[in-house]
């Protein structure tokens, strides 16, 4: 009894699955988690807090309303910076379909998020991230 106890914890922890309803914060709603998760595959490239460093990607707090290729500091490749593009959640969602697509020339290497429900929990989640003090 014991034994199953923890290994059903531990298949939790290691599917990350949720933790009953119970032991969750009230902030804690489902789309945050879910776009939490998703950004795991964004996170060894991008940091989103304030005065966070630039990775192999540039720091993206304060994305949304943001010029594309203008964080102080990171050398973006030139389709980046010539695109004209203003970040919002409408370009934020084109891009993360398939960058490569949507800018040909640029250099984040990252194939795409092709679930448009994983998209929009993760952008709703860069929006909480990247506009924390
Ligand atoms: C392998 C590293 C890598 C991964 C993984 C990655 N990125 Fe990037 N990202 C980059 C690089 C490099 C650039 C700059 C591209 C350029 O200049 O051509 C970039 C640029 C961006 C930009 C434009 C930033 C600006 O200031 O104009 C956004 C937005 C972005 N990434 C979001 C994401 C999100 C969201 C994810 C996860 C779904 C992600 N990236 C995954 C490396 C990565």
């Amino acid at each position: 009894m014991k034994l199953f106890g923890m290994l059903s914890l531990s298949a939790l922890v290691v599917f990350g699955l949720s933790v009953p309803a119970a032991a969750q914060a009230p902030a804690d709603d489902p789309q945050m988690k879910l776009g939490k998760r998703v950004y795991l595959m964004c996170r060894s490239c991008h940091s989103t807090e304030a005065d966070g460093r630039h990775k192999v990607g540039p720091n993206l707090h304060g994305i949304f309303g943001r010029k594309a290729g203008t964080a102080d500091g990171f050398k973006y490749s030139d389709v980046v910076i010539k695109s004209g593009i203003t970040w919002s959640e409408e370009t934020i969602n084109e891009w993360l379909v398939k960058p490569k697509n949507f800018l040909p020339g640029n250099k984040m290497a990252f194939a795409g998020v092709p679930k448009e429900e994983d998209r929009k929990a993760l952008i709703a989640y860069l929006k909480q991230e990247t506009s924390a003090k």
